[in-house]
């Protein structure tokens, strides 16, 4: 165990469809290790972490638990179908006195431990949802049948969404209780509740690596990191 006082839960069961034949992708090869290997080693350097949950593809988990083994104490359970299956699964883990719960992606490998301080010291600060958040940064337009074009969004009301997404353990506890269709995302569910959720500033760092183009541009951002 970590000294912490969070728990991160770390959905890894996907697999990676987008990214091409390979296997799951929190599994795949980043400058030669797992981008699992990535992001739990990230979580684990965050000073807040106590608890690291990882969900895994169900064929995967004896595998998962020693390649972990080296990189920090993690709890392996096998993951779900969707990503919220996964989360709920991994939730179910989590000792029951920790008070604050993250839930980031293991496909976003290089988010550095300084995000997860930051969305982890605003629930601590009293937020009840915390998502990291950057700006929009091209023209989003709104279109219709045939393409054709209805308007064009004020893109300085819009975010893009990042993990880890964090959460007082109950609010998530109750969004998940609650959640009848999948969202892509935990805060969506907190959100269908009323629950409060507040932006704070997300990492170029933290991009999901999700197709082909997405490999190359996280390996180049190893090397600036
Ligand atoms: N995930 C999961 N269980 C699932 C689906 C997704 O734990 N049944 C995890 C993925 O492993 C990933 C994160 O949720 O770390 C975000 O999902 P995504 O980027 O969509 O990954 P994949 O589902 O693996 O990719 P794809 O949708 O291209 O198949
Ligand atoms: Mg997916």
């Amino acid at each position: 165990m970590l000294s912490g006082d969070v728990a991160v839960l770390v959905p890894a069961a996907g697999a990676g469809v987008r990214l091409g034949p390979g296997g799951p992708k929190a599994l795949r090869l980043l400058a030669g290790e797992p981008l699992l290997v990535h992001a739990v080693r990230r979580v684990a350097a965050a000073p807040s972490v106590r608890v690291i949950v990882v969900a895994a593809p169900a064929a995967d988990v004896p595998a998962v638990r020693e390649l972990l083994e080296p990189i920090a104490p993690v709890t392996v359970v096998a993951g779900g179908a969707q990503r919220q299956e996964s989360v709920a699964l991994a939730l179910a883990a989590v000792p029951p006195d920790v008070e604050i719960v993250l839930v980031h992606d293991a496909a976003r490998a290089l988010t550095p431990p300084a995000l997860i301080e930051s969305v982890a010291a605003a629930v601590r600060g009293g937020h009840p949802a915390v998502i990291p958040t950057l700006p929009v940064v091209d023209t989003i337009k709104e279109v219709g049948p045939g393409e054709l074009v209805l308007g064009t969004v004020d893109r300085s009301v819009l975010r893009v969404v990042q993990t880890p997404q964090g959460f007082r353990r109950d609010v998530l506890v109750a969004a998940h209780a609650a959640a009848a269709d999948a969202l892509t995302d935990d805060a969506g569910l907190a959100e269908k509740m009323g629950v409060p959720v507040v932006c704070v500033p997300g990492s170029e760092f933290a991009l999901k690596i999700t197709r082909p183009l997405d490999l190359i541009l996280a390996e180049a951002l190893l090397h600036a990191d």
